[in-house]
């Protein structure tokens, strides 16, 4: 029997014995359960290596050595959850980003929306909200865009208010011009924008079909009878477990034949909504989802 002397003497010894990644990922563990417990964000299914690099970032950024002096800074001070918030969260985004994609999406999936009185869109995680008017320019050409409605959705609320302003830098419209050529643009960019100085804004034309909304995709449900969804460059910050939740939410919030559009390096394979959907095309990143789905039991 250990007297509570020589328990505690066990205790240091093992805490002792833990290699320096252990300790690592024992104060990344409580960094997250700090950051859940107080504000409800729970980072703990992100992908492990990215969330490493994004906690660095904030270490050098608030000019710390350790994540055991990130934890008491978090707990008590919310203008440091609001920088570290921010940088969980990568905004990097441009209008018709994957022109390829786009102008699938345009030939396989607007031509097909025409069928629907009404068009539901959701846009999920829409960082600073370029995809989104590209989507409101699509549908326009299309004449699709007066019976539209988009829902555009984030958790970081700084990105959500830059994508609800419309304004973007000017120098950036060169790239995007050529990006919405190639996505099978019929007109000009410019024709969709006003120049002020530095900046572009775009038409209010557009903006009135889109509703921007905080959403998170780690615990809030999905919206009902979308008719296309666009969760793009998202997934690949979630582990497996994230990433089929947030799957079996988009597949419940699509009507049947509904379509899903992911980000160029992401897929369906393997997923638990594998069997849920059929490609729009071999290889592509545009599924559409099938009329009867069996629904996935772990979730
Ligand atoms: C790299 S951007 C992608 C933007 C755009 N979809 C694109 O592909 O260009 C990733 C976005 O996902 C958002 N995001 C990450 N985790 C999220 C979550 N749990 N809920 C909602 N949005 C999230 C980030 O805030 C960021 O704006």
């Amino acid at each position: 029997m250990l007297t509570s002397q020589s328990q505690d003497s066990v205790a240091i010894i093992q805490s002792t014995l833990l290699t320096r990644a252990q300790r690592r990922n024992l104060e990344i563990e409580l960094l997250l359960q700090s950051v859940y417990q107080l504000y409800g964000y729970d980072f703990r299914n992100y992908a492990k290596a990215s969330l490493q690099r994004r906690i660095n970032n904030v270490l050098k950024g608030e000019n710390l050595q350790s994540v055991s002096q990130l934890i008491p800074l978090i707990i008590h001070d919310p203008f440091v959850f609001d920088r570290f918030l921010q940088q969980m969260s990568i905004t990097v985004t441009a209008m018709f980003r994957d022109p390829g994609l786009f102008l699938l999406l345009k030939q396989q999936v607007i031509t097909k929306l025409q069928t629907y009185p009404r068009i539901n869109i959701w846009h999920a995680g829409c960082a600073t909200g370029e995809e989104v008017y590209s989507i409101a320019i699509m549908l326009h050409e299309a004449g699709l865009l007066e019976r539209s409605r988009i829902y555009a959705t984030d958790y970081n609320n700084q990105a959500l208010s830059i994508a609800e302003k419309g304004i973007y830098p000017l120098q950036n419209m060169r790239q995007y011009s050529e990006n919405y050529q190639r996505a099978g643009g019929e007109h000009s960019l410019s024709d969709y924008c006003h120049q002020k100085y530095s900046e572009v804004l775009f038409e209010p034309l557009l903006r009135n079909k889109i509703t921007f909304a905080h959403h998170n995709l780690m615990k809030d449900q999905g919206f009902a009878q979308m008719h296309l969804i666009l969760c793009r460059n998202v997934l690949i910050y979630f582990d497996n477990h994230l990433k089929n939740r947030v799957l079996q939410v988009i597949s419940n919030s699509l009507v049947a034949r509904g379509f899903l559009m992911l980000g160029d390096k992401e897929t369906l394979n393997l997923s638990s909504v594998t069997s849920q959907f059929e490609s729009v095309v071999a290889r592509s990143r545009i599924y559409q989802k099938k009329i009867q789905v069996l629904p996935d039991k772990s979730n």
